[in-house]
């Protein structure tokens, strides 16, 4: 099985700032990759390396041993972590989900478009959502509306920049329930970032820990650890444990 992504020694720099040093991993297709790491990490400027949307001063990102600008826009969904979207625009959320698959705003939807959409909003379970304006959508009825918009196309490749943000306690393990099923269902590869480690554990095959360079990869249970945990982020934190006392000056 060939490599559905491919990073070699990509190096990102931001004016003058050095974002990404030497980060190397791969995936294959059906693999999940958790990608998490501290705020500042480099984390979306890796999603959008790998896309293509930021270049890279050194190394080289190959999906499905292509460019990433030889790849057909249809085998990838996205969902950015930050949503540029102008919502006052009179326009329907079944209007966005099917500017997932046309790419472009669309005018009239037809009905089998409406349709299509109808379904994966259900999917990701925000059916009732469909005729509502983009405008009255609550944060994570738009994260819902956002992952429905991606995987109306079908992607092989899905990318997705804290998909579970503004999500409530329940609806969060159903999202990340929603991306395996799709994952399964299509033996896509997904690359997901997420601050939830235990979502990583559940529902990764893999997890790179990032702090503007790699500082670790491999299966959930071994990339994961205390010890990877201090190095990224200084300690290991202290999940509602008593807090340590915090100078204030
Ligand atoms: N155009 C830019 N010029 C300089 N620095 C930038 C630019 N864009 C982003 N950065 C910096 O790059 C670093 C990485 O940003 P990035 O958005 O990838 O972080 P992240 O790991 O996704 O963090 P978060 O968990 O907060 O989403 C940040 O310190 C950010 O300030
Ligand atoms: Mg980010």
């Amino acid at each position: 099985m060939s490599e559905a992504i491919e990073v070699n020694g990509l190096d990102v720099q931001l004016g003058n700032y050095r974002a990404l040093s030497d980060v190397s991993f791969s995936a294959r297709q059906g693999d999940t990759v958790a990608i998490l790491g501290p705020n500042g990490a480099g984390k979306s400027v890796l999603i959008k390396a790998i896309l293509g949307l930021i270049p890279a001063a050194a190394g080289e990102v190959r999906l499905f041993g292509r460019l990433a600008s030889e790849v057909p826009p249809e085998w990838i969904g996205y969902v950015p972590q930050l949503k540029t979207l102008d919502r006052s625009f009179p326009a329907t959320t079944c209007d966005l989900v099917v500017s997932g698959r046309r790419r472009s705003w669309p005018g009239r939807i037809t009905t089998r478009e409406h349709e299509t959409a109808a379904r994966m909003l259900a999917i990701v379970g925000a059916g009732h959502l469909c005729h509502k304006p983009l405008g009255w959508l609550s944060g994570g009825e738009l994260e819902r509306v956002y992952l429905a918009r991606a995987l109306i196309r079908e992607p092989r490749l899905l990318l997705l920049d804290e998909p579970a943000t503004g999500i409530d306690i329940v609806g969060e393990d159903d999202m990340y329930c929603y991306i395996e099923g799709y994952q399964k269902r299509s033996d896509a590869v997904v690359l997901m970032v997420t601050h939830d480690w235990l979502a990583a554990r559940h529902h990764a095959s893999q997890a790179l820990l990032l702090n503007r360079r790699v500082v670790s990869f491999g299966k959930p249970e071994t990339a994961l650890t205390d010890k990877s945990m201090r190095e990224a982020f200084g300690h290991v934190g202290h999940r509602h444990a008593p807090c340590p006392e915090v100078p204030y000056v």
